[in-house]
């Protein structure tokens, strides 16, 4: 098995090779530079394990993973747009150092451009994998679809925010495994368990980032604090907190969501001391416990030497208790 560090640095290194450098300028720089930021480069870096599982060769996996980064850069554009966020990864978001046109745009231009790393596959290949994209693609549209929707909707239930984070955000680490695997030459069923592992990572890593979105450091997390509660997004944290609220603090949950002339900071603050008051936090660590050991359960039924699977159980590990 390859190291984690050294498929980082495969993918780091592609990625640094794109030329960008095309008329018009004002649509490509802005990839150039959302593509420049120091992203973890976890979709990538996820098909290339999933390949090298089942084949020392990983060479046909690397175009491939080159066009899931570029195709969920491609989602960052456009959402934050959607959540007008300011900052990520530690810079002025597209649609900041541009405008939202700027960034509709080139977000169109990469989910075009992420298609094309597809097609140096090989045609027996590409007609597996490429029904697998097309599908994850749509459902994150679906699941950024929900999460608009949610911001405006007061009774949205765990499981209706489970589902949501399932499109918008584990189905494309879920595939990107799926893709590598399939690439790797897996069974179909071992493809299907890397999906599911997935799928419950994918999960445990939005509960975190719905938890970094509150409790993290700006410089560390790359984006706004606060903003998930600006915008009244439906977290597991707000939801849990509106059940578990006695009557004083769901009057005052219900008014802070409510208002259109409260002060973000001041909103942030309250919001954020109703979570410390009901043990949100440990609410949250709690279900993302219970994700991450249902992926572990995934991992192991996979056909493969336990030590191979290691490096994916580790970075299990890691994810869920990050900080960026
Ligand atoms: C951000 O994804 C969007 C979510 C699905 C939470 P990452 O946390 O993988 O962001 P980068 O690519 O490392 O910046
Ligand atoms: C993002 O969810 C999911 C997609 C981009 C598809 P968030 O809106 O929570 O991601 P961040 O926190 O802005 O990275
Ligand atoms: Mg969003
Ligand atoms: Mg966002
Ligand atoms: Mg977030």
């Amino acid at each position: 098995m390859y190291p984690y560090k050294e498929l980082q640095n495969i993918i780091n290194n592609e990625i640094e090779q794109l030329n960008f450098n095309i008329e018009p300028f004002e649509l490509y720089k802005p990839i150039e530079y959302v593509l420049s930021g120091k992203g973890k480069r976890l979709r990538p870096v996820l098909a290339l394990i999933a390949c090298n599982l089942f084949s020392d060769e990983i060479n046909e996996a690397i175009n491939p993973a080159i066009g899931l980064e570029v195709f969920h850069n491609f989602t960052l554009l456009h959402d934050d747009i959607m959540d007008k966020a300011d900052i990520r990864r530690n810079m002025p978001t597209v649609h900041k150092k541009w405008n939202d046109n700027t960034a509709i745009l080139s977000g169109d231009a990469m989910m075009i451009k992420a298609y094309e790393f597809f097609f140096f596959l090989k045609p027996e290949i590409l007609s597996k994998v490429l029904p697998v994209f097309n599908k994850t693609a749509l459902q994150v549209c679906e699941g950024q679809q929900f999460d608009m929707e949610f911001e405006t909707r007061i009774n949205v239930t765990a499981e209706e925010y489970l589902q949501m984070i399932t499109l918008k955000t584990a189905v494309l680490l879920a595939a990107s495994l799926k893709i590598g695997a399939i690439i790797g030459g897996a069974s179909e069923k071992d493809a299907n368990l890397l999906y599911d592992f997935g799928i419950n990572l994918g999960i445990a890593f939005q509960l975190q980032d719905d938890y970094l979105d509150v409790y993290g450091d700006v410089k560390t997390f790359g984006k706004q604090i606060g903003g998930d509660i600006v915008s009244n997004k439906k977290t597991y944290m707000l939801i849990s907190a509106m059940e578990k609220a006695n009557y004083e603090d769901k009057k005052q949950l219900f008014e802070l969501i409510n208002s259109t002339d409260i002060e973000n900071s001041r909103k942030i603050k309250e919001v954020t001391e109703i979570y410390n008051q009901l043990n949100i936090p440990l609410i949250l660590k709690n279900k993302l416990e219970y994700f991450h050991n249902l992926a572990l359960i995934n991992l192991k039924q996979i056909a493969v030497k336990d030590e191979s699977k290691n490096i994916l159980s580790q970075l299990s590990k890691e994810l869920i208790i990050r900080e960026q």
